[in-house]
């Protein structure tokens, strides 16, 4: 295709929906008959044509406190009328080390230091990059293979997308990182379906790591990554046990073990981390979303104390010790964002306030075992997957069909494949969570 420089084309285009290459969309389709969101506020959307649309997956992962906080708004308002930008390399601005603090407050073990993105696919390739930083630093520069896990979702950059287990994520894009690795998937839908948090079955699944890790040699081995619960697979819950056995066979071999917590983090799963829920410790820790309840762009990366200590003290005095970073990391408003969600997950104890949920989400969201098509419920914290029956010859059909109509009658969902997927903001009450359920019902009773 020869492009065509015309200089100055229009000097007043129509607002049509062409120009904007929606991400992650089907282009045609939307364009054809769209949906448009015009505000928000606590638990509900407003559509373009004026409706209240409940909000059963807290945007995309990512409003825990709910929408339209007047904290977050007001800090975000102040900060931008105060410091609108500070370039975050050899030059600091307050807001950025308080974030840090408050975000380590609350982080399990010794993963004490922070290093921000603006996404959580940033926050990925970020702490693979931390990861190598740290081998080479430590005298152990053949450490530089990674090991993923079929059906991960580690974002869009090509560390991410490498290290995912998606294949619809890699096909159109042929070159990748090399030395990657993925361990099977651990679920097992024979012994597992309709699990009511973690499955009692598959921990053993784990051992497949020892075995790639002794395959390809542990001494070019630098870093494991897994999302504690799958969430754009579709919602797996680890089986009791798993990820304790893959903590103990990177600490037998030298490998590094990250948490890809981009949704599980900030209360998802009723604590504040994944962390907590499952009592492991991961020596890096990716997060995003939550972290700011999805007002401005950010992520952050945690690292252990002796990542962090090795990489900084391990360079020569006055030198950069780590050469990466973004124009917008710890940007001032995305910092201001995150102190004020803070603040309210803090003050409205919305962390433990999804833990005392669970149960009632639990039985909520398994009352819909008999309804037709649904072939697996899975839920842990505030989540919760409803496996559909695919169409003959058409994956993904039937539940793309219940996601148009739930947004019709007023309820925002996710699928992905044939599963829906339920992630409400943390402040979602009890008789919201029926709405969810019972709209659900009506559609899938309805569904052919
Ligand atoms: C586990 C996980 N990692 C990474 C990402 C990528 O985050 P982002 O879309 O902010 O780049 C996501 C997004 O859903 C995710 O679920």
């Amino acid at each position: 295709m020869t492009p065509v420089f015309s200089g100055v084309t229009h000097m007043f285009s129509p607002n049509d929906l062409e120009a904007y290459w929606m991400p992650f969309t089907a282009n045609r389709a939307f364009k054809s008959s769209p949906r448009m969101l015009v505000a928000a506020k606590d638990m509900h959307y407003t559509s373009a044509d004026g409706r209240q649309i409940l909000d059963g997956t807290s945007g995309l992962w990512c409003c825990n406190a709910g929408h339209g906080r007047a904290k977050i708004t007001e800090a975000i308002q102040r900060q931008a009328a105060e410091m609108d930008y500070a370039p975050p390399f050899q030059v600091g601005h307050p807001a950025a080390f308080e974030l840090a603090n408050r975000l380590t407050d609350i982080m399990a073990g010794d993963l004490n230091h922070v290093f921000f993105t603006n996404s959580g696919s940033e926050a990925v390739d970020t702490a693979l990059k931390i990861a190598l930083a740290y081998h080479k630093a430590c005298g152990n520069g053949g450490r530089v293979k990674f090991i993923g896990r079929d059906k991960g979702y580690h974002g869009v950059g090509f560390g991410g997308i490498s290290v995912g287990g998606l294949g619809g994520n890699k096909k159109q894009f042929g070159n990748q990182l090399p030395g990657v690795d993925h361990m099977p998937f651990f679920y097992d839908k024979a012994t597992s379906a309709f699990s009511k948090g973690q499955p009692v079955h598959g921990a053993d699944i784990a051992d497949d790591l020892e075995a790639i890790i002794t395959l390809h040699d542990a001494s070019t081995v630098a870093a494991v990554i897994v999302e504690p619960v799958v969430g754009s697979a579709g919602v797996f819950v680890p089986p009791k046990g798993y990820l304790e056995r893959l903590r103990a066979i990177c600490d037998k071999h030298g490998v590094l073990l990250i948490f890809d917590e981009v949704i599980t983090g900030f209360g998802r799963l009723g604590t504040a981390f994944g962390v907590d829920k499952f009592k492991v410790v991961p020596d890096l820790v990716t997060t995003a979303k939550g972290l700011n309840s999805g007002t401005v762009p950010m992520g952050a990366v945690f690292a252990r104390d002796g990542i962090y200590r090795a990489i900084v003290d391990g360079a020569p005095e006055g030198a950069i010790e780590l050469f990466h970073g973004y124009t917008y990391s710890a940007h001032p408003l995305a910092c201001a964002a995150a102190l004020a969600a803070q603040a309210v997950y803090k003050e409205e104890d919305l962390f433990a306030r999804a833990g005392a949920l669970e149960t009632y989400w639990q039985g909520a969201a398994h009352a819909l075992k008999e309804a037709q098509h649904v072939v697996d419920i899975r839920n842990i914290g505030l989540v919760a997957g409803i496996e559909l029956a695919p169409r003959a010859g058409k994956p993904a059909a039937r539940a793309f069909d219940v996601f148009l109509k739930a947004f019709e009658k007023g309820l925002l969902i996710r699928t992905t494949g044939d599963t829906i997927a339920l992630s409400p903001p943390l402040i979602i009450s009890k008789t919201e969570i029926d709405q969810i359920f019972s709209t659900l019902l009506d559609i899938l009773k309805e569904t052919a």
